[in-house]
């Protein structure tokens, strides 16, 4: 089978303005076929959104491939979803929906009706001519999920979209997403997130990277069976926990050196330059 998503050998380097060099990724390779959920954790400064920006062609690799198979020419091949709300301040809900599709061309009716369509699959048919000041935050992330899906992207490449919601928003917008996403057929998602319960409850498969340079450190397999539906009972079943358990295991040497490259970077030692002023100081 070929995949949808194909990473080959990558690397990214990042070199400042003084010469400072950064690896962000080295020799990654992911193989993501249609239709599958794949979710990415890591410890903070890995390079998980380089990787997401790469897939997203906003940023060059220095080396290696990454691939998007397009198989319709007329649609985007992929659409984002941050962490950051992302909605225009000064569109209605269906507006900010719309945009993908209106850019394209797509004509009303076709807009409208699919607008419609994804509004109402996460909830928001009743706040369509609601302006994104008066919904809140996990209405927002509503809104940029509904225009993802919307555009009819050929992958979805998400970076901790939930990430600054609470608790209890988070866990109805994870049920939410995969409601969405499970009654679609064949689209393919690449998810980041640093929560290892969330990875396991959305993905079919879990990839975990090493500290920076960000490497594929191992792959888990999730045998959840879909759609998933509630997620508090699956959370609940044992096997869960010791998926997440194994997870933990591998990711716990990571955060630590994560931690540890931090510390040095902040001492000025082996890991970088020293933090403080970058600014010259005014006569
Ligand atoms: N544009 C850039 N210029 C220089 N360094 C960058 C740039 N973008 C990211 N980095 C560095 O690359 C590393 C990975 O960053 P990032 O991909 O944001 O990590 P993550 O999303 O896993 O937290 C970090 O050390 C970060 O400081
Ligand atoms: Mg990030």
């Amino acid at each position: 089978m070929t995949a949808k998503i194909a990473v080959h050998d990558l690397h990214k380097v990042f070199e400042s303005g003084t010469g400072q060099v950064v690896a962000a990724l080295e020799a990654i390779d992911l193989s993501v076929p249609a239709g599958q959920f794949m979710c990415i954790v890591g410890p903070s400064g890995c390079g998980k959104s380089t990787l997401l920006r790469i897939l997203a062609g906003l940023e060059h690799p220095s080396s290696g491939q990454a691939r998007i198979e397009v198989t319709r020419p007329d649609r985007p091949v992929n659409a984002m979803v941050f962490q950051e709300q992302s909605t225009f301040p000064w569109m209605t809900v269906r507006q900010n929906t719309a945009f993908g599709l209106e850019m394209r061309g797509v004509d009303r009716r076709t807009r409208d009706e699919r607008v419609a369509y994804y509004l109402e699959k996460v909830g928001l048919a009743d706040f369509a001519n609601a302006y994104p000041y008066q919904l809140s935050g996990g209405m927002r992330q509503r809104v940029c999920l509904a225009r993802a899906f919307a555009s009819e992207p050929e992958v979805l490449l998400m970076d901790e979209p939930f990430a600054s919601l609470d608790e209890q928003t988070r866990i109805l917008m994870q049920e939410e997403l995969l409601r969405v996403w499970e009654g679609e057929h064949g689209r393919s998602v690449v998810f980041i997130t640093h929560s290892i319960d969330e990875a396991v409850l959305l993905a079919d498969v879990v990839v975990l990277m090493t500290a920076r340079p960000g490497r594929v450190k191992a792959t888990f397999a999730v045998p959840f069976p879909r759609p998933r539906g509630n997620l508090a009972e699956l959370k609940a079943q044992p096997e869960f926990g010791r998926l997440t358990y194994r997870v933990w295991e591998l990711l716990r040497d990571e955060v630590l050196s994560a931690q540890a490259q931090d510390m040095a970077r902040r001492a000025g030692g082996a890991g970088g330059e020293p933090e403080g002023p970058r600014w010259a100081p005014t006569p």
